[in-house]
């Protein structure tokens, strides 16, 4: 039988494709092992450009290869920093975010993201977004810390005033 359910990452693809447009400026804020990164990148083409980044050397070192090996590469700015910095390398408007949260899969489970980093970058993020533009979070909440930071963004999230998003 076959199964019609999505995971979350793949929903969360499923609402990339619907919404990223060639030519669009988006934003990774974890870049991890580079899978949201190269669908962006494929999404955008050559005339947009995909903002990733990530903490870890490591993971911007498996996301750079991803791009290399499918030429996606040039549309590509990766940036190791905390997402929380990324009003001081975002240039343009963003069409459309994503968070994708957690450890580095394959790496150290320790290094995980968490909800005052988390919130800072979503927080730039609306700042930054066109007023059409759409923030995607896909939250795990199965590791030590993840239940923690569920709980600050849905609470922060929850309280947004969508007529009238200003920080
Ligand atoms: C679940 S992984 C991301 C998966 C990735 N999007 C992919 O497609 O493979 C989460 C990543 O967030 C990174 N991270 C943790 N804290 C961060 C922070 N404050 N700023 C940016 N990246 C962070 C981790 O190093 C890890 O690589």
């Amino acid at each position: 039988m076959q199964n019609d359910f999505l995971n979350a990452v793949e929903f969360s693809h499923y609402l990339l494709e619907k919404e990223v447009e060639i030519g669009d400026v988006v934003l990774d804020a974890t870049a991890g092992n580079g899978h949201d990164t190269k669908f962006l990148a494929e999404l955008v083409g050559e005339e947009g450009k995909v903002y990733a980044f990530d903490i870890q050397q490591e993971a911007l070192d498996n996301t750079a290869d991803l791009l290399e090996t499918n030429s996606l590469a040039k549309q590509c700015k990766l940036i190791k920093s905390d997402h929380a910095e990324i009003d001081k390398y975002v240039e343009e408007d963003l069409d459309t975010v994503i968070f994708n949260l957690g450890y580095l899969p394959g790496g150290n489970k320790e290094i995980i993201t968490k909800s005052e980093s988390t919130i800072t970058a979503l927080k730039k993020s609306l700042k930054l977004l066109k007023e059409t533009g759409l923030v995607i979070l896909v939250i795990y909440s199965g590791h030590q810390g993840g239940e923690k930071e569920k709980e600050s963004i849905l609470n922060y999230s929850s309280n947004l005033d969508y007529k009238n998003i200003m920080f």
